[in-house]
């Protein structure tokens, strides 16, 4: 089979230049212009950008939190990422208490096997090195493809590790290439805020954002790195929210430091006053870190712009707002963390990042498909348009308008983050591996497409 994109402009990290994209099998053959016709597909690109398939290096689908399971399945999630250009993820898979790191992939597989539309990898959530998994166990992973720990500075009780989990792991990463990824959050800290606030009767969701203070934020970022440091271990710091934790993040990086961050889609667009909303409406916003004040924006925008976060991920962790969300009416501690995000990165990226001039297009691939992809051993099979990578790619058409709406999404969540925004720039066809897996608003592929996989060591190519 092979497929030939043409006329298209071709966006990477690097160039854009109009011209062809040749599909043979699952990969690129070549790229130039006026490549023969004779392709047993042709799609005309005239007029449209086409852009390395987006990667998503921070989901979680399916997963126990809060008291409840996530919403989206792989199938429900990754059909709402495929619809928004988004052809591949890393999704957490979540250590239980007790459990060892075997059992939890073996968990995390089982979610996935049959039901996934794009491809994924995983990342290990450690959270227990006592009665679970040991030390000797967590240094095999890589070689499963399993090539990044992550660890909850936060949520006390549940995810959160201790400063010694967290340093032997990284001490662990060292030594097996594998990149060492934080929540950075004091969690200790916040426990006792929480307790407080609701002892003085404070229940409404706006208190998620007051007990989880952006200083909380900026010191747990600062240990990490400071850990890290000592480890020898790289570190790379999730969904970074404010000028506390960019801070420090900039200066490790000043100092030729391994350390990398992200920001998350909505961090750019909600700020602390969505949590205000009235009749309850604002425990939509209820993820963490929470919304931060508004001046917090131009800060995330200078840093993704000047390279101190190198990354942009949705943090999708979906919720229903009438019986999941809703969970905390009368408690603000009890409103499941997270929101849904999967399907609407690009648009808002390319609308409020690239047309309003904050970033180039080259910019915004190489945030959200081509850092993704070298930081997370997934590079070059994935995360640009060259000879021998993967053909996954996004046919994009800049002109066409788009009015997001939880009504149009294909996630299962009963409400979108970004209700009502409209943008001027929308995905005309999804390919992965040379499948059309999106065209024409259809989804084109069925239940156990996407495939697993195995990903390099941290600073190794995948080919
Ligand atoms: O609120 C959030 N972000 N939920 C998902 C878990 C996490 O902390 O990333
Ligand atoms: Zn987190
Ligand atoms: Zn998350
Ligand atoms: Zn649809």
């Amino acid at each position: 089979m092979s497929v030939l994109i043409k006329g298209g402009r071709i966006v990477t990290a690097a160039d854009s230049t109009v011209g062809d994209v040749y599909i043979e099998g699952e990969r690129v053959s070549r790229i130039g212009t006026s490549l023969e016709d004779d392709a047993d597909v042709v799609i005309d690109a005239t007029g449209k950008l086409v852009l390395p398939g987006a990667i998503d290096p921070h989901t979680h689908l399916d997963m126990p939190f809060g008291g409840t399971v996530t919403i989206d399945d792989f199938t429900s999630g990754q059909t709402a990422a495929a619809f928004g250009g988004t052809t591949c993820h890393v999704d957490f898979c979540i250590q239980a208490r007790g459990q060892s790191f075997t059992d939890a992939l073996a968990a995390w597989h089982e979610k996935r096997e049959g039901r996934a539309i794009i491809d994924n990898g995983f990342h290990i959530a450690v959270t227990d090195l006592d009665e679970g998994g040991s030390l000797e166990e967590l240094a095999t992973l890589p070689e499963q493809g399993v090539t990044s720990y992550k660890l909850f500075m936060a949520y006390k009780g549940a995810l959160m590790v201790d400063d010694e989990t967290l340093f032997r792991t990284m001490e662990v990463a060292a030594r097996t290439g594998a990149l060492v990824m934080v929540h950075a959050e004091n969690g200790d800290a916040i426990d006792v805020l929480v307790r407080e606030a609701l002892a003085a009767g404070n229940s409404a969701p706006v208190y998620h954002a007051l007990t989880r203070p952006p200083e909380l934020e900026g010191e747990a970022t600062n240990r990490a790195i400071q850990l890290a440091r000592v480890a020898g271990a790289p570190l790379y710091v999730v969904h970074v929210s404010c000028k506390e934790a960019v801070h420090p993040i900039a200066k490790a990086r000043r100092a030729g430091w391994d350390v990398w961050g992200e920001t998350c889609t909505q961090y750019f667009f909600i700020d602390q006053s969505y949590l205000e909303r009235p009749d309850f409406e604002g425990a939509k916003y209820v993820y963490t870190p929470p919304p931060r004040p508004r001046e917090n924006q131009q800060v995330l925008w200078d840093a993704v712009r000047t390279d101190v976060l190198s990354a942009i991920s949705t943090d999708h962790c979906a919720f229903l707002w009438d019986g999941q969300k809703t969970m905390g009416k009368d408690d603000f501690s009890k409103i499941p963390n997270g929101g849904p995000g999967l399907e609407n990165r690009l648009h808002m990226i390319h609308e409020f990042g690239v047309r309003v001039g904050r970033i180039s297009l080259n910019r915004m691939v190489e945030l959200l498909a081509t850092n993704p992809a070298k930081l997370f051993g997934l590079y070059p099979r994935k995360g640009t348009i060259a000879p021998g990578s993967d053909a996954d790619i996004v046919i994009f058409d800049p002109s066409r308008r788009k009015t997001i709406t939880a009504a149009g999404q294909h996630s299962k969540s009963d409400y979108n983050l970004f209700e009502g925004v409209e943008v001027t720039g929308d995905v005309d066809t999804t390919l992965i591996r040379g499948t059309v897996v999106v065209d024409g608003g259809e989804l084109k592929v069925d239940p156990g497409f996407g495939q697993f996989v195995r990903r390099a060591r941290f600073g190794e190519e995948l080919q």
